[in-house]
Order: structure tokens, then sequence, then C-alpha cells
């Protein structure tokens, strides 16, 4: 089975939460993509419901796929919101922002009642650190901001390079906040809830890819089928 089957398994178990009259957080990547696919069918088939997008890509799908969108101003208040990660461990906590968009991601987790994390098996990590950590900074201050992130890594008891996140043809890549990131090669990550704290005190950083007490549950699609971690019908410790 490819990757894809996979993302889109775990995508299909999670549309499987999804109940009429509810208000919903679309995430972003190449596996929250499959959730808003088969969202969109559910939707054609009459299911009433009203979507939040963390990103404009992601806002541009559905609304290409005819499913019913509100700004979070809107709808403040979601019951609901389904996304990818790069990566999650056995307690949940997540890192996010391969794709960019962890600043929306994360305002819309927090400000839905639960939020369920659509993966395949190659996301799960022992501890968390292994994928880069995206860090979204306002480009003023550049280098100060990234100084100061790299004083918290260390004081984290993390070590690793800290790289400005560029696009393909090498012009530096843009969030849809206007925001830059950085992305922080630190192998493993000892205290996320350290590291995560002294990030979030630095002016400069908008936020950071440390989704912690966020997660109600994990949806792992892998070679042996769908495993679900944590109980997606719980609230999440927000
Ligand atoms: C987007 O900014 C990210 O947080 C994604 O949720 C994460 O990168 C997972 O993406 P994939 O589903 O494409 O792996």
């Amino acid at each position: 089975m490819s990757a894809e089957d996979l993302k889109r398994q775990a995508a299909a178990e999670a549309v499987r939460l999804v109940e009429g009259g509810m208000r919903l957080g679309l995430g972003t990547g190449s596996t929250a993509k499959h959730f808003v696919d088969l969202l969109a069918e559910r939707v054609r088939q009459g299911l009433k419901v009203v979507c939040v997008p963390t990103s404009e890509a992601t806002r541009a799908q559905a609304e290409s796929l005819g499913v019913p969108l509100a700004t979070l101003d809107e709808a403040p208040e979601l019951d609901l919101t389904v996304d990818g990660a790069d990566e999650f461990d056995p307690a949940l906590r997540l890192v996010k922002g391969g794709g960019g968009a962890l600043l929306r991601e994360k305002i819309v987790a927090a400000a839905s009642a639960r939020m369920v994390v659509i993966t395949d098996e190659s996301k799960r990590v022992d501890r968390l650190g292994r994928f880069p950590l995206p860090v979204e900074v306002t480009p003023f201050g550049l280098e100060a901001t990234r100084r100061a992130i790299a004083r918290a890594l260390a004081a984290s008891g993390c070590a690793g390079e800290i790289i400005l996140r560029r696009k393909p043809d090498g012009h530096v890549f843009v969030t849809d906040g206007g925001h830059f990131i950085f992305d922080c090669k630190l192998g493993v990550i000892p205290d996320a809830e350290s590291l995560a704290d002294l990030l979030a005190r630095i002016p400069g950083v908008m936020e950071h890819g440390l989704f912690l007490n966020m997660a109600n549950a994990v949806i792992v699609a892998g070679a042996t089928g769908v495993t679900i971690v944590g109980d997606p019908a719980a609230r999440a410790p927000k």
C-alpha cells in the first residue's frame, strides 16, 4: 500500500467522526487534503457542516469542492479539528508546521473542543525531534530572533542547526500570515514543555510547531491497518 493510500485510510476514519451540524477545523498538508476530499463527498451527499480552513491552500481546495466555509471570526468555537502532523509521540505530543501553516493550525486547534490527528505510521516517534522543529517568526529583527531561539534551544537541552526555510527557487518561504520560518534540526527534544515555554517568551516568535496537550487522538494508518491512539471523543485538556 502506498503512503498516499495510508493517509487516505486515516482520513477516512476521521471522516466517520463528523456529524451533521458540526463546526470543523480543516487542517493543512497532504493527509488533511485527503480528509477534505472525503468530507466533500459527504457534503455532496447532504451532510451539513461549516468549516474553518487553516491555510489558503486548504481554503482553495475546500472552496473548489463546495465545502461550506466560514472564518474563525464567524465560527470562533469549533467542535472538531482534523489535521495532520509531522510527528507524534506516545503522549500525543506533536510537531507540526512542515507545510508552513503552524500558526493558523494552532489557533484553529485551540478554538476546537477536540483535535484529531491523522497520520501514517512513519510519523510515530518515541521522542520528539526527529523532524526539524518549525518556528514561525516575524521578519523584523530576524537575526536577533534567531539568536534568542538558539539560546532557548540550549537552555532546554537541545542542540542543532537553525535554518531559514526557503522555497525550491531559493526565495525565503513566507507563511500565509506574512512571516518566515526557522527549521530547527534537533534530532531529539529532551524537554518539549520547557522548550515550548522558552520559545513562546521570545517576542519575534509568532508560534512554534510543538503542539502539546492539544490532540485528543491520533489516527494512524499502517501496513496492518488503522489504529487509534487516545480517545477521539474526549475533549482536549485546553
Ligand atoms: C502543515 O503546516 C503541517 O503542520 C502539516 O499538518 C504536517 O506537515 C503534516 O503534513 P503531511 O500530512 O503532508 O505530512
